[in-house]
């Protein structure tokens, strides 16, 4: 579905993302880890849009690169951001219909979009101001808006960030949710290596831009070089 080739990207000196390839098969949630500064978010700019790269990028057999981002979101891309951004003086139904309204293809539905609403958890809070709602609120919003695009893949980018063990634990039940009752492909990108081997069915590290490994996540955490590199000795020890 989604096939990353020899992708290169640099940041005037700097390499953030290495002739980094791979691809992430239709219905699957696959993972993506590694330290702080691997390039992470930047492979989520480039499939996006934001900047452009060396390689290419692939998207149901037809090449995306170059495309602006509110076309490749068109074509069915949808992401999140590691800090929620959200709209604070618009109330969560609005902020649910932008995405509608600018990202689905044929523009806003608002029946789609009330279903999102509930979907994620934000019946109650319908009418709230987003500036309002706590962070489990605000992340489950930037996800309504994301799936109000309509996408066939959703790229999260560290959606635990800041949260406890409960909310975890909740918006670990609503990335199953989405793949398997709206059939959403996933790439999730994540710190926390028990979510990733709970969710996934596959997983990348990269670190300085480059692949470490890519594998079953069981495989790949009882990688030497991943435990090395990433995981640490400590790491090593608990599991
Ligand atoms: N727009 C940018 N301009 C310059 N350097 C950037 C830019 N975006 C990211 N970088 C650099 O690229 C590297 C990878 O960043 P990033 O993809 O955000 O890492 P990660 O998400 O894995 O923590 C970092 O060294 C970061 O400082
Ligand atoms: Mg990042």
């Amino acid at each position: 579905m989604l096939k990353v080739n020899n992708v290169t990207k640099k940041f005037g000196e700097l390499v953030a993302v290495n002739n980094l390839s791979f691809t992430v098969e239709k219905g699957q949630i696959y993972g993506i880890a590694g330290p702080n500064g691997a390039g992470k978010s930047t492979v989520y700019n480039l499939i996006t849009g934001n900047y452009g790269y060396e390689g290419s990028i692939e998207f149901n057999g037809r090449s995306i690169a170059g495309l602006p981002p509110f076309r490749i979101a068109k074509l069915g891309i949808a992401r999140t951001f590691q800090v929620p951004e959200i709209f604070p003086s618009l109330n969560v139904q609005d902020t649910i219909y932008v995405g509608s309204r600018f990202g689905a293809k044929g523009g806003l539905d608002t029946k789609y979009s009330d279903e999102i609403i509930a979907f994620v958890g934000l019946k109650k809070e319908q009418f709230q101001n987003t500036g309002l709602l706590n962070l489990l609120g605000k992340k489950k919003l930037m996800i309504g808006a994301a799936l109000a695009t309509k996408p066939e893949i959703l790229l999260l980018d560290e959606p635990m960030a800041g949260s406890n063990a409960t909310e975890i634990s909740r918006l670990m039940e609503l990335i199953k949710k989405i793949n398997q009752e709206l059939g959403i492909t996933i790439i999730i990108i994540e710190h926390f290596m028990k979510v990733l081997t709970e969710l996934t069915e596959e997983l990348l590290i990269i670190e300085s831009g480059s692949m470490i490994c890519c594998d079953k996540p069981e495989i790949v955490t009882s990688d030497p070089r991943v435990i090395e590199s990433y995981l640490g000795d400590s790491y090593a020890e608990d599991n």
